[in-house]
């Protein structure tokens, strides 16, 4: 009978088992130790590495010629950020339930609705379009990223405020780094301009006109 506490059957122990279920023949790894080491590694996804190595190499702790290091540094709103990623994770996921970022927002997934965008080296981009294996030694910023140290909102913040652009906010913070990144390059935009702008911003609540006119108050605030 199994130990229901236990995850290993108890014939797992057994010299027959152990010896039957050599899945390396250059290290002698067990079947005891590879299926630890797949528990270990975290998901099945995230176990490929060491799936492959073990059968190419026959070795779990040295990384294969083509491998991921999955433990990166990622510069984030000015600071280093030590973080074990998945080869295929997004950077959306990385600053949400990695970083504990969450105001940069999920919403399609699929880089349509703008909700999830960051400044990657002070370009506006889709947070959950990008690996995040791709953006080390790049700088990332955020919504969190905006205020100063003291904590004084980022004039583009306060005139979203002051303007009341948001309804439910969801598509704020996207909307925002939008527009840092849009005046930060152009200072007096026009309105036109801030409209092509925040065009891969989508806004379920069509507050669109709030979020320009909000633009515009920052623009003159800042020039
Ligand atoms: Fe990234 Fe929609 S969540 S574009
Ligand atoms: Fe609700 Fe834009 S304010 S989605």
């Amino acid at each position: 009978m199994r130990n229901p506490t236990n995850i290993f059957p108890d014939n797992l122990n057994s010299d027959v088992v152990e010896n039957e279920a050599i899945v390396c023949p250059r290290s002698k790894t067990s079947r005891r130790a590879f299926i630890k080491g797949i528990i270990a590694s975290g998901a099945v996804a995230s176990s490929s590495g060491f799936m492959f190595g073990s059968i190419a190499g026959c070795s779990s702790d040295k990384s294969v010629a083509g491998s991921i290091e999955r433990l990166v540094s990622l510069n984030v709103n000015g600071k280093m950020r030590r973080v074990d990623v998945l080869p295929q994770e997004t950077l959306a996921m990385t600053l949400r339930y990695k970083l504990g970022l969450t105001g940069t927002k999920l919403g399609c997934d699929r880089g349509e609705c703008g909700a999830c965008t960051v400044l990657i080296d002070e370009v506006p981009v889709n947070s959950c379009s990008i690996l995040t294996h791709t953006v080390r030694g790049r700088a990332v910023r955020t919504i969190e990223g905006l205020a100063d140290s003291t904590g004084a909102l980022h004039p583009v913040q306060q005139a979203f405020v002051d303007e009341l652009g948001p309804q439910c906010g969801f598509c704020t913070p996207g909307q925002i780094m939008s527009a840092v990144a849009l005046l930060q390059t152009i200072p007096t935009p026009t309105r036109e301009q801030a409209r092509q702008a925040l065009s891969g911003n989508l806004c379920r609540c069509g507050a669109y006109d709030h979020y320009l006119n909000s633009v515009m108050r920052a623009a003159g605030k800042m020039s």
